[in-house]
């Protein structure tokens, strides 16, 4: 067989699946291929928050932990195989991402109307920003054009996501990582102005700070009373309480708190308590929500911007790769 024609025989094999390092992301990628992904997705977020509006935080958090490790390819869907660890059950992620349903619904409803188009890592993206506007937050255009990951790394989440314990040296340099800068650490924290954590995240912070066997010092009194009773010692480690003291409503609530020293997560009060930099932007946005909200959408964008090295694909379903496997194909 000559050179060429082994190449071309080559290329049409691996014609499905485009490197994802060299996709171009832009607005509007679906507007000829699926006019109405951007409404579709808009609609399924919006019925599934008049279910349960902890919902819009849930779906909104699935960005961090897709985008953070290896970029944002929706590895972060795919349910574990007899021969892959998904990242599902990683440390970070166990008994605690949720809402994988509602990711399904909109894929299901994707599928109907363009079936094999939108990726079901461009469906997070739309949908952490449907999930912010509908609850009270800016919104912004996403790039889209991402393709699926054909695996996943429990591994890579488990080194990768951090811990609610991390202070602020260690997102500082997390995020510098994936060159995101201090400002965006401090705006995208923001996101918890929406959501729950569970006891389970605080207890440490609650009864033995950095195995001081007492508590943060960095905490109000009244308010640690509160999670005292919340997440009693031996507790319950499921139950869950608000991150902010509106914790439905996005908006600049979260900082407030975390210069009254009532943030929930040691990774919150953190920003404020641990470092110069970060306490500066907290405070800025503390009482200017404007420029929280100005912060925190270039944030996404650039947290959105995230690309996986790998081969993707279009999975027809988030939890599993098409073809039943990634190295089906021999070629
Ligand atoms: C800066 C480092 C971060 C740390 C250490 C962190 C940690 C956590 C933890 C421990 C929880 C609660 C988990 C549980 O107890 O079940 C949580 C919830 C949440 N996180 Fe983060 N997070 C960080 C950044 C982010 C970012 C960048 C986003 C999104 C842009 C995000 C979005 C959320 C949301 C929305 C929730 C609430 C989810 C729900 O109610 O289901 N977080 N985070
Ligand atoms: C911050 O956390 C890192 C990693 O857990 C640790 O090595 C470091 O000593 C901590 N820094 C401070 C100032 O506590
Ligand atoms: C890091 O971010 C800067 C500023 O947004 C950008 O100019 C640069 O290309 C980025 N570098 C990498 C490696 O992504
Ligand atoms: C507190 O944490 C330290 C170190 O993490 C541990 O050695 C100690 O047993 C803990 N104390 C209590 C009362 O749990
Ligand atoms: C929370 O609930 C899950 C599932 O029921 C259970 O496996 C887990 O041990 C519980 N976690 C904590 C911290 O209590």
């Amino acid at each position: 067989m000559s050179p060429l024609l082994s190449l071309l025989l080559l290329s049409l094999f691996l014609a499905p699946e485009v490197a994802a390092a060299a996709t171009e992301l832009r607005h509007g990628y679906y507007s000829e291929t699926c006019p109405e992904a951007e409404s579709i997705v808009r609609a399924v977020i919006h019925r599934a928050r008049i279910r349960e509006p902890r919902s819009a935080a849930s779906v909104m958090r699935l960005q961090f932990h897709d985008c953070f490790v290896n970029g944002c390819d929706g590895s972060v869907l795919l349910d574990d195989t007899p021969t892959m660890l998904g990242e599902k059950l990683a440390l970070s992620n166990i008994n605690s991402l949720r809402d994988f349903e509602v990711i399904d619904e909109v894929k299901g409803a994707l599928e109907e109307q363009c079936p094999g188009v939108v990726s079901c890592a461009d469906i997070i993206i739309m949908a952490a920003r449907d999930a912010v506007v509908l609850s009270g937050g800016p919104s912004w255009e996403v790039k889209l054009g991402r393709k699926d990951s054909l695996t996943a790394s429990q591994e890579d989440s488990n080194n990768i996501m951090p811990s609610p314990r991390a202070n602020v040296t260690f997102l500082i340099n997390l995020f510098h990582q994936v060159n995101l800068s201090i400002i965006d650490l401090v705006a995208l924290s923001g996101s918890h102005s929406i959501g729950e954590a569970r006891c389970f995240s605080i207890v440490f912070r609650l009864y033995n700070q950095s195995g001081t066997g007492r508590p943060d010092p960095n905490m109000d009194p009244e308010y640690r009373k509160k999670l005292d009773e919340l997440c009693p010692k031996g507790g319950d480690g499921n139950v869950t309480g608000g991150l902010d003291a509106t914790p439905v409503v996005f908006d600049n609530q979260y900082y407030k708190d975390l210069v009254q020293k009532k943030g929930f997560l040691n990774s919150d009060q953190t920003l404020y308590c641990g470092d110069a930099r970060t306490r500066k932007v907290v405070q800025k946005f503390s009482h200017d929500q404007a420029a929280f909200f100005s912060a925190f959408i270039k944030g996404m964008v650039r947290m959105g911007d995230l690309q996986s090295e790998e081969r993707g694909e279009i999975r027809r379903n988030c939890r599993v790769v098409n073809d039943g496997g990634p190295f089906h194909t021999t070629l």
